[in-house]
């Protein structure tokens, strides 16, 4: 079976540049912009909601973005976007939320319905951030539930960018074979 899935009538939109390692399955209404990643056993599931990853961003292995759909219990249900130039650690869940461009949510770090992670956060491992959480960019997050911790430093914010510079490259390099 094909790992990239039509839906109904949802074919995912993935730009070429894109690599997608073959044991990570993309369903449905997804759209993945430019040298986006997405490694292996990882699920992009676009089945009752759209998904939109934009443009070299990250979602590392074993990672699950999914959605809700619309219904009495969720008015409209919830898509999931995220934005460029993000890293997804190993193994984290985005489930129906929003990650703006330039953040880092860390490994195993699960993200919930309606939540917003903005523009230039950081996310420390094994997060939960609750569902309609807003998360104010510039600042470390950690903890279960999350908490803010501190503002991070320049390094910090630096390394965003670095991250996803660094995944773009590593793709290229998987990409070649
Ligand atoms: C949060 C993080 C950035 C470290 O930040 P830091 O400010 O250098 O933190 P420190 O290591 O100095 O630890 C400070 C305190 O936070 C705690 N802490 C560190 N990471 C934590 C986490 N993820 N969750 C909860 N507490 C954490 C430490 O135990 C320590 O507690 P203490 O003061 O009671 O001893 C790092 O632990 C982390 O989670 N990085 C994410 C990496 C990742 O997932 N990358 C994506 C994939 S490559």
């Amino acid at each position: 079976m094909k790992n990239i899935r039509t839906f109904e009538n949802h074919i995912p939109q993935i730009d070429k540049t894109v690599f997608v390692d073959e044991s990570a399955v993309v369903t449905g209404n997804v759209v993945i912009g430019k040298d986006s990643s997405v490694w292996p056993c990882c699920s992009v599931r676009g089945d009752i909601h759209s998904i939109t990853i934009g443009q070299r961003t990250n979602v590392q292995d074993g990672s699950i973005l999914h959605v809700t759909h619309d219904s009495d219990y969720a008015p409209g249900g919830f898509k999931l976007t995220v934005g460029s130039d993000v890293t997804i650690g190993h193994n984290v869940v985005l489930h129906a939320c929003t990650v703006e461009d330039l953040c880092l949510i860390g490994m195993g770090s699960v993200v919930l319905d309606g939540s917003v992670v903005q523009s230039g956060a950081m996310v420390g491992a094994g997060s939960l951030i609750p569902p309609n959480k807003i998360l104010e960019g510039g600042y470390m997050w950690l903890g279960s539930p999350v908490k803010r911790v501190r503002e991070l430093s320049d390094k910090e914010k630096s390394f965003l960018s670095y991250s996803a510079q660094q995944y773009v490259k590593l793709k290229n390099r998987h990409s070649a074979g």
